[in-house]
């Protein structure tokens, strides 16, 4: 009995948050038993962490110290949480992991090919079956999130910066193809919602005709 790990992905202010609880809503409804969280944090080490990253005040924050702290706060993560409760047969849900270390610090920092290495080291082999990669622009993201919220420290980065994250979170639609599921982000709260839970339910389907 091995759970299914679900990782949501995308731009800010994509909706990420918004449809991870509607998913978890939907897994509860069935009866499931599902866990919901969050990158960076989901421990209370990683979440220390997270503190450390996301402060406004932290400025002066290196690049490589930025991409170590994130592998470091998701390594604990996978190990306390993410693991035990696969083993455990549950339905992790986490709203953002790897990838966004790869698409901020890999792509839009320009840190390269050493955040993969970095993270798949954290992870110790624990990789995502399914990825819900939340398809909106960087523009559109960040004037949803504009209008609700202060912005933390990479929230505040300017949209180049967020547009080259968009471009990377392409690349990685290519490059893991068989895990990405590619959502028009685009449309409405529930049309999304609906897509969400027909992949769901179709991809557990599936596994259990599998097995
Ligand atoms: N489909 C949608 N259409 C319009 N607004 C939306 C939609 N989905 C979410 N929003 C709103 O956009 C804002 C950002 O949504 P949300 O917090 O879910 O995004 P996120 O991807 O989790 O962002 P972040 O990366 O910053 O955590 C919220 O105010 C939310 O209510
Ligand atoms: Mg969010």
């Amino acid at each position: 009995m091995k759970g299914i790990f679900i990782t949501f992905e995308g731009p800010d202010g994509s909706g990420k948050t918004t449809q991870i609880r509607l998913l978890e809503q939907h897994c509860k409804e069935k009866g499931y038993d599902v866990v919901l969280t969050r990158e960076p944090g989901g421990t209370p080490i990683s979440e220390a962490i997270r503190s450390l990253l996301l402060d406004p005040s932290h400025k002066e924050m290196d690049g490589v110290t930025e991409a170590l702290l994130y592998a470091a706060s998701r390594a604990q993560h996978v190990a306390e949480k993410i693991k035990p409760a696969l083993a455990k047969g549950c339905i992790v849900l986490c709203d953002r992991f790897m990838d966004s270390s790869i698409a901020y610090q890999g792509y839009a920092r320009g840190l390269g090919d050493d955040v993969r290495v970095i993270n798949e080291f954290a992870v110790q082999g624990t990789q995502p079956d399914i990825t819900f990669f939340m398809d909106l622009s960087a523009a559109a993201g960040k004037a949803r999130v504009a209008a609700a919220r202060d912005m933390d420290r990479l929230e505040q980065e300017d949209l180049s910066f967020h547009n080259a994250v968009y471009e990377g979170y392409l690349q990685l639609k290519e490059i893991y193809s068989q895990r990405y599921v590619c959502i028009d982000a685009s449309r409405s709260i529930e049309q999304i919602a609906e897509e969400i839970r027909d992949r769901f339910d179709n991809y557990v389907l599936c596994r259990n005709e599998q097995e």
